[in-house]
């Protein structure tokens, strides 16, 4: 039987089982109650709470305006709206670079505020003081790995990372170094498909990837881009299941010319 049809409640350690079992891990973004509550009930197994936000929901051309506050905004939403899926926040840029301290304090405050399950950061060797602080404090984490998207001045594009062979190598190794530290899964962002599908047969714990091919365990994408909300983004991964701008568009345009003609309100729909 499915990991679907039979889990109640999606821990870390359920998404460990199903990558034993081969069974394909899912995960949408989602940044508010309704949303969540949507996905929850479609029956997603995890949810990020994407630093996308703040190019989704606050329109930022990056991810790094988003602060630690708007966050656990974010996070704690979501989570309301939640009865099965694991919740997993994004700790937001400047939340845990400078030092693992302020590292620690940050996931703290997430996982208070938010009751989220789990947090997910950005990077491999770099951070690692910070992972193995927040995993001390019996944190789960989920990496990040490829491109991320909160060195995007660092890298000055958002094209497919780690073609060549030396940024290949240190992606294996930071993966390596995440699982070893303990990490419960890997994100894994535009990465050729041959080398995701390498990190996903190394290590132990789901790898869960986006434009990084069908050989890792798991998908996720951002739910405004797949829905068609976002149709400014279309990158060759993403695959589009409806065009709810359009459909969004139509039902407003509907409710405008109604309201101007006077059909609506009618008889039935006052009191
Ligand atoms: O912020 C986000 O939505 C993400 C996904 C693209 C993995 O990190």
């Amino acid at each position: 039987m499915s990991t679907q049809s039979t889990v109640k409640r999606v821990t870390t350690h359920v998404l460990s089982e199903m990558k034993l079992k081969g069974e394909k891990i899912t995960m949408l973004t989602a940044y508010d109650y309704s949303m969540a509550r949507i996905i929850d009930q479609a029956g997603i197994d995890a949810i990020l709470v994407g630093d996308s936000a703040s190019n989704v929901m606050a329109g930022y051309e990056t991810t790094l305006p988003i602060t630690l506050d708007q966050m656990i905004y974010h996070g704690a939403s979501v989570v309301r709206g939640v009865k099965r899926a694991l919740v997993v926040v994004d700790m937001p840029f400047g939340s845990y670079q400078g030092n693992s301290k302020e590292a620690l304090c940050s996931a703290i405050r997430i996982m208070k505020e938010t009751a989220a399950d789990a947090v997910k950061l950005e990077g491999g060797e770099e951070i690692l003081e910070s992972v193995q602080r927040i995993l001390s404090a019996g944190i789960p984490i989920m990496g990040h790995l490829g491109l991320t998207p909160q060195s995007i001045h660092k890298f000055g594009t958002y094209a497919i990372r780690a073609k060549e062979p030396d940024e290949a190598e240190k992606l294996v190794r930071d993966a390596h170094l995440l699982e070893k530290a303990g990490c419960f899964a890997l994100v894994l962002e535009k990465v050729p498909a041959a080398l995701a599908a390498r990190v996903a047969k190394e290590i132990a714990i789901p790898v869960i990837g986006i434009g990084a091919g069908g050989g890792v365990d798991g998908q996720v994408l951002v739910i405004h881009d797949m829905l068609g909300i976002n149709q400014e983004f279309s990158p060759r991964f993403l695959r589009r299941y409806h065009n709810l701008f359009a459909e969004m568009t139509g039902a407003v345009g509907n409710y405008i010319a109604d309201v101007k003609s006077g059909d609506f309100p009618n008889e039935r729909e006052q009191y």
